[in-house]
Parts: structure tokens; sequence; C-alpha cells
């Protein structure tokens, strides 16, 4: 664990240069725009540690993997969100003498990444090898209004000297992938150009066939006018720019601005690419870099005022949940149905940039309270529209009859990691992504979308849990073999209790949904019946019967659903017990031993039992808590969370605290020892279920809102906002009391501490704390 990010409510600040953490840094300073994202990578390049990333949403590239794929079964590729066009580089040589962070002597260091407004800045004051002294302050953003401009300001101010500086401003499409498997590089040049005061360059992936075109103008400010200089081009192979000779003199500033717009062919035809990329830089280029920033920070404050959480009492907590949520609203915004949420967004290579089970069962619900429906809803129509890869997925594996196994990790729709035991075969996935359809259609009441879409993914996912499960005549049940559940720490075991339970919940659902939409749209219910060929008596019969026999490993003794067949063969040690010098795990023992062990990696019985909290009283929830949670040791990013909302739900205000800092500073402070590869982007809509559904309580009693909060002893007040069926509720909790205010139009009922209240438009309600 680090401790170098300076606590502050709005911005994630760096002091003194830290260079073995700079990658590290990079990704915690990573900014992004749901359509791009950038490491915070100097400007000027850097020597010593560092990793380059700039990445385009959705623009990928099936790298062939490196394990397995010879076997019947297993993808071919593994896919991979790619480094593209370097668009922030800029090299400076003053006098001869390369401004390098790695080779200067470097003062009064500072990077601060402004969430309230939404860009990056750094300054330095940089002692060159011959005694030079430079201060440095450079500012930029990826644009919200926008989201194909990023654009910097590099201010530069020689204070012991005069003399010129070389510039070259760039673009840089000659990259690679730091985890590419067999040190390919994946783009090829399709255009380059450089005119007077503009550059453009086009790269297109190979196989994918992804066109990105970049063009970049530029404007150098002295003494607060502009000036003009001699340029001369610059080109290599996927490498344009221009080069300068600036005077620069003693303690007076030179201010320079760059420009960048960025299209794919996802948005345009490849034809119109160059066209498109030059209207978007000279838009931007008029408007010029303070009004861009100047709607930026505009365009932020509206995402705030909606999802803002505020906590008094407590610095780190309060850096830590802006933190997360800065972090999710760049990530994604919802206007591009194709595009998902990566666990590590824009902030590093690891993970592809692909869509894991992470967006159904911790992203959405952040998603849903925070933004309008259709952010939700473009969201699951990402898998509606994957329905008919995941069908073909699960014929590879040999299932017919329109079963879908939709992927557990993906760019287009098919499967395409490389790990069998870990990936493939947790088969759980698809009971997330039936439940996201529950969890959308209850929060949002748009029931439309069963019969429109959700029925379809509902009766295929059903199809699959069918033809997945046997009977077996010994225990005259029916039985899941041969899965990984949450719990990746568990290879090929026999009856998780979370994939079997979301199973038959998922089963009986589909039914119920049968049953809704034969009774308001008959007639789309039969079109669909015939398009997919849907046996209803005899399928539905089928799921029914797998409903009422499906087993579940039980500990009598215990009175304990038990994680899997044979859990408690194995010796069991609990956490606390350990050496430390053994945690983390996963870095210190072999793969034998962790499969071998009693360790859980992530929460994977009590995920059940926060998924369907409901079907648990609360004595039973507790047992399953205290046999659980001293063996967990939350490896994944993903699992203290689910234990924050269920240790609140117990009263347990010091565990739930515990693991709440864990999950809001992971990044922040490099808990797990892995931030240099990323941010653990999915987890963070975690940290918002921790504050909300934990802490505060939330939950949905049917059509209504339901807050039981609690407060941590460490905190004064926390406040958070949701939007929920039109309505923006405002929830103050303090240790006195619970403010709930109805900041909407509409009249609203909500429960608080389980009791029914009214709140009229515009006004409050004051209920006792606990
Ligand atoms: C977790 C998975 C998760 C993946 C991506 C793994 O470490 O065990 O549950 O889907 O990371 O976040």
């Amino acid at each position: 664990m680090k401790n170098y990010i300076i606590h502050d409510a709005w911005n994630i600040i760096e002091e003194g240069f830290l260079p073995e953490y700079n990658r590290i840094s990079e990704s915690i300073f990573s900014i992004g725009n749901g359509y791009q994202g950038q490491r915070a990578n100097f400007e000027e390049g850097f020597g010593g540690e560092t990793l380059q990333g700039s990445y385009m949403a959705g623009v990928y590239y099936p790298d062939k993997t490196r394990v397995g794929w010879w076997k019947n079964g297993y993808p071919e590729y593994f896919a991979k969100v790619l480094n593209a066009t370097n668009w922030i580089g800029m090299t400076l040589i003053i006098e001869g003498e390369k401004l390098d962070l790695h080779t200067c002597q470097v003062k009064d260091f500072k990077r601060i990444l402004n969430m309230q407004e939404g860009f990056l800045e750094r300054s330095f004051i940089a002692i060159l090898p011959s005694g030079k002294q430079l201060r440095i302050k450079a500012q930029r953003f990826v644009s919200i209004v926008q989201k194909e401009i990023g654009t910097i300001k590099y201010r530069i101010t020689p204070l012991n000297f005069s003399g010129n500086l070389d510039l070259t401003l760039f673009l840089d499409g000659d990259i690679k992938n730091e985890d590419a498997n067999y040190n390919e590089k994946f783009w090829e040049n399709i255009y380059q150009n450089v005119q007077a005061e503009t550059a453009t360059l086009t790269i297109k992936t190979k196989k994918t066939g992804f066109s990105l075109c970049s063009a970049t103008t530029f404007e150098i400010f002295q003494k607060g006018n502009p000036i003009t200089l001699e340029t001369s081009p610059v080109q290599r192979d996927k490498y344009v720019g221009h080069q300068l000779r600036v005077p620069l003199v003693q303690n007076e500033e030179t201010t320079i601005y760059k420009f960048v717009a960025q299209v794919t062919s996802r948005d345009y035809p490849a034809k119109d690419l160059i066209t498109q990329a030059q209207k978007a830089l000279q838009d931007a280029f008029a408007k010029g870099f303070e009004t861009l920033k100047m709607e930026q920070a505009q365009a932020w404050a509206k995402k705030w005022e909606d999802s803002d959480i505020t906590i008094e009492g407590d610095i780190a907590a309060q850096q830590g949940i802006r933190f997360n949520i800065f972090q999710l609203d760049q990530t994604y915004t919802g206007e591009d149905a194709r595009l998902n949420i990566g666990p590590k967004g824009f902030t590093g290579e690891k993970y592809g940039g692909s869509t894991y089970w992470d967006t159904e069962a911790y992203c959405l619900a952040f998603y849903l309270a925070t933004d309008a429906p259709e952010v939700a809803k473009n969201l699951l129509l990402y898998r509606y529209k994957h329905l008919p890869k995941a069908i073909e997925n699960a014929q590879k594996l040999g299932f017919k009859n329109g079963s879908a196994l939709y992927p557990m990790v993906t760019m287009n729709g098919e499967e395409c990691h490389n790990e069998w035991e870990i990936t493939f075969e947790e088969i759980h996935r698809n009971g997330a992504i039936a439940k996201a359809i529950f969890d959308y259609v209850q929060y949002t009441g748009d029931k439309s979308y069963l019969a429109d879409y959700g029925l379809e993914v509902l009766i295929a996912i059903s199809r699959f849990w069918a033809e997945r499960v046997n009977f077996s005549e010994e225990k005259q049940k029916y039985v899941m073999l041969g899965v990984t559940g949450p719990n990746e720490y568990e290879n090929n075991i026999n009856n998780n209790y979370y994939t079997n339970k979301i199973a038959i919940w998922c089963l009986a659902y589909t039914n119920e949904i049968i049953g809704f939409v034969k009774g308001t749209q008959p007639e789309k219910l039969q079109a669909l019946f015939e398009k997919i060929n849907f046996q209803e008596e005899k399928e539905c019969a089928k799921w029914y019967d797998i409903v009422q026999k499906m087993y579940f490993p039980y500990n009598n003794a215990l009175r304990i659903f038990m994680q899997q067949d044979g859990y408690m063969d194995k010796e069991q040690i609990l956490v606390k017990d350990l050496d430390k010098s053994n945690l983390p795990i996963n870095q210190k023992w072999s793969w034998d031993r962790i499969l071998r062990s009693c360790f859980i990696k992530q929460a994977d019985t009590l995920q059940a039992i926060y998924a369907f909290e409901n079907e648990y009283d609360i004595e039973t929830i507790k047992r399953h808590f205290e046999f659980y949670e001293p063996r967990t040791v939350h490896e994944s990013s993903l699992s203290p969370c689910v234990h924050v909302v269920l240790a609140s739900k117990l009263g347990l205000k010091e565990k739930a605290y515990e693991l709440y800092l864990r999950t809001s500073r992971l990044d922040l402070d490099d808990y797990n020892n892995d931030t240099e590869d990323g941010c653990h982007t999915t987890s963070m809509a975690g940290t918002w279920m921790s504050v909300v559904q934990g802490f505060g309580g939330m939950r949905l009693k049917n059509d209504t809102v339901a807050f039981s909060p609690i407060i941590p002893e460490q905190w004064r007040s926390y406040t958070f906002k949701i939007m929920h069926r039109g309505s923006l509720l405002r929830v103050r909790v303090s240790k006195e009391n619970v403010l709930l205010e109805n900041l909407s139009d509409n009249v609203v009922n909500i429960y608080i501490h389980d009791e029914l209240c009214t709140i009229e438009k515009n006004s409050s309600l004051m209920a006792k704390g606990k």
C-alpha cells in the first residue's frame, strides 16, 4: 500500500516527483470522455518507467492467444483495446538539451487531477544537466462536450537564461501495445500529410480494419499575443508533426496550445474521416483552449450535480468516492450502445478493455441511479445485440436449441479470453446478464423492455441453464458440474452455490416474464416464440422441474450453504491467522497451493446473498457472513463492496468502514500493488454501492425506494443523490438524523427504516438517525 496522494476533497494531488511511482500515477491521473482516454503520460516524453497509453473506445485488435487455441472450443484470440496514436506528444530541445524528467533535476513537481472541472495539470521546475532552469506548467483534457477533441496548454518560462527552444509537435501512430502477445504492431499506415499549421495521420488496425484519423494544429503565444514562426514539416512512417524554433527570453512565459481531433471509422465512412477530423479540429481551434475548458467545467458541474457524494469529517473517504465517480463518468457516458465498460476503463491495457460481468453485476446500479434511464438501457442493449453471438458461443461448446452463453470477456459478442478454467467456466456471468434485466425493469419501471428485447435474452439464457444442468440419479436432484464461481481461486468445481442459485432464479423469472408478456402483449409473445421456435409447454415444464429440484450444497452442522461440493474438506484457516507475509496470496503462492486452500478471492456465496437478499432472514445472512468473510482475501477489487453492503445490513459498522476504505482508495493508495497496469474502474461502481446500498441501505421495495441508513463513526455526515423514475432525491445522513429531500416536481413515496412516508414536491422530511 502506498500513501503518497495528498488528501483533498476535489483534487487528486501528487507533490514532489516520484519517478518510482510514475506508472501508478499515470493510471490514477488518467483522463477520458467515454470516447477516448489518455494515461497521464508527460507531453514531453519520459525516459524512465512509463506506459504510454492513448485509447479509443471500441477500437480493438484480436491478438492471437499464446495458449489453448488448439483445443476444441477455445477462442483463437484475446481481444485487446489498442494503444492508439500518441496525440499529446511534443519534443522540447533547449539549446541542444532534451527536456526529459528522467535526465534532469526536478523541483516543485506537482500533478493535479481536477475532478470538479475535468482536467489534468502538472507543474515543475526542470534543471537541465547544463544548469539551465525552466518552469513548466501544463494543462490538458479530452472534452466531454466535443468528444473528438483533446487539447493541451503548455507553458514554458526560462528562469536563468535566454535561448532557443527547438520544438516538435507531433502525432505518433507508430506505437505498440505492451501486452502484444507476439510483440507485433497492430496498426498500419493509411495516410499522412503535413501542411503549414496542420498535420493529419490516418492509421488502420490490422485484421479488424478500424481506421483512426487524427488531425492537429497549434498556436504559440508570447506576451499575451500569438506569434508566427517558421515551421518545417516532420514526417516518418506513421508520424507527422511540425518543427519550429521558439526564441525564449528569461523570465518570460511562452504558451503552446495544441489541439487534436480524432475520429474513427466506427462513426464515419473511412473516406470521410479526414474531412470530419479537420472540421472538428477547426471548430475546436476557433473556440480556443480557454472556451473549451470553460465548457468542460460547465459540463462536469452538471455531471456532479446529479452524481456527487459528499462525506463530512473524513477527507480520505471524500476524495476516494469522488475519484471513483469521476472515473466512472469519464469511462462510460451511455451515448453509444456499442460501447461498454472495461475493467480498467481508459487507464491501462490490462483486461484488454473488454466487457466482463462486472458491468451487469456492479456498474449497472451506479448508472441507473445517477443518469437518465437510456444510459443503463444502452448497457442492456449492448448484450441484446450480442445475443446471436452468445448463441454461437454456446454452439461452439456443443449446446443446441438456441441456448446462449454470453462471453466472460468480449469486444464484439464473441468470447475472447484464453483461460479455460477461470474464465470460460465462469458461466455464472449468464446469470448476471439476466439479473440486469430484472434490475433495470424494476428500477425504471420500463416494462416495455421485456417484450421488445429482454425476454428473448432471458429465454436463450434459460435454455442454456436447462441444457447445462444434469439430473443426478444418486442425489435425485439437478446438479451443475465443472464450473468456476465468482471466486476464481476454485476452478472446475461442482455445484457452486451462487451459480446454481442464479440459474434457478433466472429460470423462474423467465417463466414469470413469459406470463407477463402473454397477459400484456400476446402478439409479440407469439411472434417471439415463432422466431426462436420456442416449445412453451415442454420447455417451461422442464425449467419448472429444475427450479424445484436443484441441488445446493449445505452443511447441516453449520447451517450454511457451502460455496461448492467438498468445500469443508479443505483445511479451514482464517485469513487473520495467516502470517501477513503470505498476502496477497496471488503474488506469494503457487496456483496449486491457492486452489487447494480454503481462501476465497472474492464474494461468492455472499454474492448470492447480496443478489437475493430478500430470500434470507437476517440470522441466515449473519451466519453466512460470519463464516465467509474471515476466509475471504478480497484479492479481486470487486469483493469488498459486497461485504460492505452486507456488513452494513448487519450493523457491523467497523467492518463495513474498514472494507469501504479498501474499495474507495484501492487505486489511490495502490492497495493491491497493481495500479501501474491501470485503475480498477468497474470496481469503482462497487465503491458507490458501498455508500448508497451499504451505509445508505438503499433498496427497492417493488416500485418504491427504501433507505435504512447507518453512519460510520469516523464520519460527521454523508450525502448522496438518487434519480428514480423522474424524481431526484437527496439523502443526507448525520449521526443525529436523516434528511430526505425531494428535489423534483413529483410527489415521492419512500420507505425510511421500513416506514412508508410521502414527501411533497420540492420539500423534505427529517427522520431519526440510527
Ligand atoms: C475477477 C473477475 C472480474 C475480472 C475483471 C477478476 O480478477 O475475479 O470477477 O470479472 O477480474 O474485473
